[in-house]
């Protein structure tokens, strides 16, 4: 008998842009064929999920998988292992590596390495200098490039944009939506004597909540002038968001797991540095006030900013120690936890880590669960309770600050281009990773 289907996801609920339900998903040569009703026997192969939910694939659109000349932390390979255990079929990699990724040579250098080593597609943000802005208008258009990005304030790494003149030269010259670490680089040189020596509660001193908005603010009055589009990330403060607010028409935004899941002071009395990340984690003001955003649909996109860093490093005293910690494996199970404590829907999930990106970045075939699109799918088992430990987390770097922490909701599997990468924490398949296509250099 002729089959319709290569693969058959079978008895599932289907959450997709059109509603929750019953319903299977038909995968033909690595695209969605089919989303209905279907018998076992017209496909090669079947997926029993009865009692899963079946997912558009997820997409992180800010991991820092540091390489190259970073790889003590993470590299390609381990950063998208990690990925497509926790669910994640597909992810943006940040700039910000050594050296960093400002030409094109570092951009080819990336999707060489990339090639037949990540296990889950890919692009790469080519980092914005005042340098390169004149060649940005060329890096953006390189096929595997999701964008520029822009640190504002200095983080990890040497890539940094302080001023308005660069930050307006590089907006006047991009045609493509830029992403932005929107912190205000001269009142963080202006106070960084509040970072006190061992005390790393004083991290959200000294860049505190108008180090952000400043910074916000400014970006956005030069993104307004310049006609630009801008993706404003990792948002921390609940002060930007009526600014954000007011400028839909030029600006996406950003939050982080992290930023909803954990508050000041608690974060820096349990975790010490491990908390320490850009922006910083700040009071549970904030938190509520992010979480405002996500629910009545300010927030487009959650990111993990998965900025790992070793134990050792992490473990120095502070302001040595490095801001970032891990989370690309963690961002659909505390997700997942929070809709099963009903603080977001799942279909509100859906639409922050797949069609959110699919939008905010015209990603070519990805991000929707429908005809035609590419079969990246994420099936999550709504109802597992499991605890989060370091051991079960595949970055190199081997920690997790929500380790202990028992989450209602997990992925049970991960499906990229209709090939079964993960399935029931178990990597099933060789590194089949592609580079993402864009729907503004489709012509390249
Ligand atoms: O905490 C952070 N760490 N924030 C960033 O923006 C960069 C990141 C890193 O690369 O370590």
């Amino acid at each position: 008998m002729t089959k319709n289907f290569d693969l058959l996801i079978k008895g599932g609920t289907v959450v997709n842009h059109d509603s929750t339900g019953a319903r299977d998903v038909g995968i033909l040569d690595g695209r969605i064929a089919g989303v209905g009703s279907f018998d076992a026997d017209v496909a090669g192969e079947v997926i029993d999920a009865t009692g899963l939910h079946v997912l558009p694939g997820v997409i992180d659109t800010q991991v820092h998988f540091r390489e190259p000349g970073l790889d003590s932390k993470e590299d390609l390979e381990s950063g998208s292992r990690g990925a497509v255990m926790g669910g994640v079929t597909a992810v943006f990699e940040m700039p910000n590596t050594k050296p960093p990724t400002t030409d094109v040579p570092a951009i080819e250098d990336k999707l060489r390495r990339a090639h037949g080593r990540m296990h889950c597609d890919h692009a790469f943000y080519v980092g914005g200098t005042e340098e390169n802005a004149d060649d940005l208008p060329e890096l953006e258009q390189l096929p595997g490039v999701c964008g520029v990005k822009v640190f504002m304030g200095s983080s990890t790494g040497t890539l940094l944009v302080a001023g308005d003149e660069g930050v307006g030269k590089i907006l006047s010259r991009i045609r493509r939506r830029a992403a932005f670490h929107s912190e205000d680089e001269y009142r963080l040189r202006e106070r960084r004597a509040l970072a006190e020596l061992g005390k790393v509660e004083t991290h959200a001193v000294w860049r505190d909540v108008e180090t952000a908005v400043s910074c916000t603010r400014r970006l956005l009055a030069l993104a307004k002038e310049a006609g630009a589009l801008i993706h404003v990330l990792h948002i921390s403060t609940r002060d930007e968001l009526p600014l954000l607010q007011a400028h839909r028409d030029i600006a996406t935004v950003e939050v982080l797991p992290q930023h909803l899941t954990l508050s000041a002071p608690d974060c820096y009395d349990r975790l010490g540095t491990f908390a320490q990340q850009n922006p910083p984690l700040r009071t549970a003001e904030h938190r509520e006030g992010l979480w405002a955003a996500v629910q009545s649909g300010l927030v487009d996109v959650i990111g993990s900013d998965h900025a790992p860093h070793t134990f050792e490093e992490k473990s120095a005293t502070y302001p040595k120690s490095p801001s970032g910690m891990p989370g690309v494996q963690t961002m659909l199970p505390l997700m997942l936890d929070h809709v099963a404590a009903g603080r977001l829907s799942l279909e509100r999930l859906v639409d922050l880590t797949s069609h959110g990106a699919n939008r905010v970045f015209g990603i070519a075939g990805k991000g929707r669960l429908a005809l035609g699109y590419d079969a990246d799918i994420t099936i999550v088992d709504l109802k597992a309770k499991r605890t989060i430990t370091n051991d079960w987390i595949e970055t190199k770097s081997g920690w997790t600050p929500f380790d202990g922490m028992e989450v209602t909701g997990w992925p049970k599997g991960t499906i990229i281009r209709g090939q079964k990468v993960m399935w029931e924490d178990e990597l099933v398949a060789p590194s089949l990773g592609e580079p993402m296509r864009f729907h503004s250099t489709l012509r390249g």
